[in-house]
């Protein structure tokens, strides 16, 4: 089997393509390496392509006929909440366009399998114990609307171009398979918290007056090599017969709070971290922890990693230490 994966070169998409190529599955990694890596594309064929440039589907469909493609996994987005709300255009063109430009190409080239990233931003900030994918989307910022009508498009091109469909939406990633793989980016809490320890601060913490038991907000982390192991099932879905669902939740079902996370963090590197409690960040829910049922049920998925282990392979990779949990 050959997938095309456009944003291959990042964070997450890298662990996807050294699961396909660890498989054996043949990969070709589509990425304008603006914030990704070459290196991180070992094993796979790389095509430099800027995907939400004009000329972008021809050359797609070319790669998807020259590679014999069967399918497509697409993360190249930008993903930064703030950066959508200050530049909505940015967003708009790039998340949709690029989207855009790949569907016309799966269609023209006559491929069928589509897997989208999407995200739990999609869901805004849902009053619920725990999200499922029932809940009508709400997203409050442009980043999350972009991947709300990446998902419609999905549905159009799936019915315009029989093409078979899945949106997973993300919950919170963090950690690494393989240090060389690590999140680059800061814009996290993980790499945020041992990013200011390496500069000698003190982290933040956005708020300890919400409704919750330490008053620090609750997520649902789950490690990025779980979250790379859902794109494999996900592919072997689309390849099967019954496909009763098109958007599945990607999280582990258990909350974690950002003192949680801290304390977590202040056992991988074994001293004690002492955080600054700072103001409230506007639009951060109090919780947001999704419903596994429908991925666990219908994929055969399940987390299997625990935020420390999500933090110790982020501790690991940061000190560039081999212990970094492989997949
Ligand atoms: C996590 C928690 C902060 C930094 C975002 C996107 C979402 C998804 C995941 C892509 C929050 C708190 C953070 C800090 C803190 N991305 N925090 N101090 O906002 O839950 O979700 O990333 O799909 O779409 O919206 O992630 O890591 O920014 O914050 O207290 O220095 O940590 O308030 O409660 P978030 P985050």
């Amino acid at each position: 089997m050959t997938t095309l994966v456009i944003g291959g070169a990042g964070y997450i998409g890298s662990h996807v393509v050294r699961l396909l190529v660890e498989r054996g599955e043949h990969v070709v990694v589509v990425d304008d390496l603006s914030t990704g890596f070459a290196e991180r594309a070992r094993g796979a064929d790389l095509v430099e392509l800027d995907v939400t440039l004009p000329d972008a589907q021809d050359k797609l469909a070319f790669h998807l006929h020259a590679s014999g493609a069967d399918s497509v996994i697409h993360f190249a987005a930008h993903k930064q909440v703030g950066e959508s709300v200050a530049k909505p255009e940015l967003y708009w063109h790039d998340n949709i366009a690029g989207l855009a430009n790949v569907l016309a190409a799966c269609a023209s080239a006559g491929v069928r399998d589509v897997v989208f990233s999407s995200s739990a931003a999609v869901y805004g900030v849902p009053d619920v114990d725990l999200v499922t994918e029932e809940l009508i989307p709400a997203p409050i910022n442009p980043y999350g609307e972009t991947k709300l009508v990446g998902e419609w498009m999905l549905a159009d091109a799936e019915r315009a171009h029989d093409l078979r469909t899945v949106a997973l939406r993300y919950f919170n990633v963090a950690g690494t398979g393989w240090p060389d793989l690590a999140d680059t980016q800061v814009m996290n809490l993980v790499p945020i918290v041992l990013d200011a320890l390496d500069k000698g601060k003190k982290p933040i913490v956005f708020g300890e007056d919400y409704d919750t038991p330490d008053g620090t907000c609750i997520r649902d982390y789950v490690h990025v090599v779980d979250l790379a192991e859902a794109h494999i099932s996900a592919l072997d879905y689309l390849r099967g017969e019954e496909r009763p669902y098109r958007v599945f939740n990607v999280g582990t079902g258990t909350g974690s709070s950002v003192l949680d996370v801290i304390a977590a963090l202040s056992r991988a590197l074994g001293e004690e971290i002492v955080p600054e409690i700072g103001p409230r960040r506007p639009g951060d829910p109090a919780k947001l922890v999704c419903s596994t049922d429908r991925i666990r049920e219908t994929l055969g998925w399940s987390s299997s990693k625990s935020l420390d282990d999500i933090v110790e392979s982020a501790v690991a990779a940061r000190r560039g230490t081999p212990e970094a949990t492989s997949a």
